[in-house]
């Protein structure tokens, strides 16, 4: 069968949030389009691993492969989770559960997406933040923080997200960064790419944040280039828990997240609809409109 005869969709979803029962039910109600689909998750699926193990496996065995990328909030080591390992150990425990499942990780050669629309290489990817992204007038991460403390918008990572045995979550970023930079260069330079991340790689998404300061936990700066570096098709994220379409030097970049019931229950759009990023649809975005096109009110997690 050729890329043309398929009839496949790159389709993509984020902030999943299953400790929620209303977000777990529509996870149980997501289905593939057509028999040949991929699904693209973008972290924040749940806080326990046994949360985190279910939804992927419910999904995997629904759709032709998912890509994992993960959130913060897996990466919590959460009072409730049986689970105790933290930083880089617990990332590698939720590997191993993915190869478990079939699950491919920003860890796994990455895959090539062959239905229409490709071929493209698809890399979900494990970046974290460094507290770059700082409010207006702060200039160093003490000042940011200073800055968030006072007005009472502080991400819980600080509380459960763990860099061991990095000293620092910024110092695991950087680590990570350089790895990626180092694996993205080896994808075949004939390939586009769809790069799978919790957090957006460009600063613009955070622009509309309802609370500017949050954009702190939100990426880094030293991914600022790789959407015009690595012949992005599609910068697929969540986090921010703002879904939309928005253009950046000719790039698409998709926020594909679901967020908590409060959330989507104000939104027009039915809650839980997976969004394609492959073939893409006619009309869809907001092609060459400035990034701040959209705005909506800003999402803390
Ligand atoms: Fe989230
Ligand atoms: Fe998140």
């Amino acid at each position: 069968m050729t890329t043309a005869d398929r009839q496949g969709r790159l389709l993509a979803i984020s902030d999943l949030h299953i400790g929620y029962a209303e977000n777990r039910a529509l996870v149980e109600q997501m289905r593939p389009e057509t028999d040949d689909d991929w699904l693209l998750v973008a972290g924040d699926v749940a806080e326990t691993v046994a949360d985190i193990r279910w939804a992927l496996e419910t999904l995997a065995s629904r759709f032709r492969k998912v890509i994992w990328a993960p959130g913060n909030h897996e990466l919590w080591t959460h009072p409730k989770d049986t689970v105790t390992l933290r930083g880089v150990a617990r990332y590698e425990h939720l590997v191993e559960v993915c190869r478990e499942l079939g699950v491919t990780t920003p860890e796994d050669p990455y895959p090539v997406w062959e239905c229409p629309g490709g071929p493209v290489a698809v890399a979900p990817l494990f970046l974290l933040y460094d507290y770059s992204f700082l409010p207006a007038g702060c200039a160093t991460k003490e000042e940011g923080l200073t800055y968030a403390h006072g007005t009472g918008v502080v991400c819980t990572d600080e509380h459960f997200l763990h860099p061991d045995p990095y000293p620092s979550r910024e110092d695991w970023c950087r680590a990570r960064v350089a790895e990626t930079e180092r694996r993205l260069a080896e994808i075949p330079a004939e390939l586009p790419t769809v790069l799978v991340n919790h957090y957006p790689l460009d600063r613009h998404p955070t622009e509309v944040l309802w609370y500017p300061e949050f954009a702190m936990w939100c990426g880094t700066r030293l991914t600022a280039d790789w959407h015009r570096t690595y012949r992005v098709a599609a910068m697929v994220y969540g986090h921010l828990h703002i879904p939309r379409t928005t253009w950046l030097d000719g790039v698409r970049f998709e926020e594909v997240s679901v967020g908590y019931p409060r959330e989507w229950r104000k939104r027009s759009e039915p809650p839980g609809k997976l969004r394609r990023i492959l073939p893409m649809e006619v009309g869809s975005g907001d092609r060459g409109a400035a990034p701040g096109v959209g705005r909506g009110r800003g999402g803390t997690r």
